[in-house]
């Protein structure tokens, strides 16, 4: 059989449009927590991960992982953040990180969110890593 030109370069174009949607389907690649310590620091002027801290500018994140969202004991959450429903895991976390505002309307962190995969997944780590400690 013969492939035209344009049928071939139509066939090469739909293999990488279908790998990018794939692309976006998968899961963050695994993180590094080492890594995602130097991100946390972004959140650190709100918030600590360290139970004996207690809450700061933010609710503490101790234990965030399997926490129903604005519940953090002494913390006064927002009405949006109590009324959302989550249960934090990372993927809503993931979410929530990437877009604060638009995941939870009306919350109140004044943050604009992470954009690189990298960071996101790096910090995701240093969370699940020191949130259970
Ligand atoms: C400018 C301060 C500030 C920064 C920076 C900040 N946060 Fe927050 N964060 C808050 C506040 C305030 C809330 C409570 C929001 C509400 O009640 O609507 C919150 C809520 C949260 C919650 C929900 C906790 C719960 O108990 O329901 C998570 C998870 C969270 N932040 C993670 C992070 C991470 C991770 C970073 C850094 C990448 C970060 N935040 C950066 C202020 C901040």
């Amino acid at each position: 059989m013969k492939v035209s030109k344009f049928g071939r370069r139509a066939f090469a174009l739909a293999v990488v449009f279908s790998g990018a949607i794939a692309g976006q389907a998968l899961a963050l690649e695994p993180g590094d927590a080492a890594a995602g310590a130097k991100v946390f620091k972004k959140c650190q002027a709100c918030h600590s991960i360290v139970a004996a801290d207690g809450n700061k500018i933010g609710p503490n994140l101790h234990g965030v992982i399997g926490r129903k969202a604005g519940t953090q004991e002494g913390f006064n959450y927002s009405d949006a953040m109590k009324a959302s429903g989550i249960v934090w895991d990372e993927a809503s976390i993931e979410k929530y990180l990437r877009d604060p505002k638009g995941f939870v309307p009306k919350n109140k962190m004044a943050f604009v969110g992470l954009k690189k995969d990298s960071d996101l997944a790096n910090v995701l780590a240093f969370i699940k890593a020191e949130s259970g400690k």
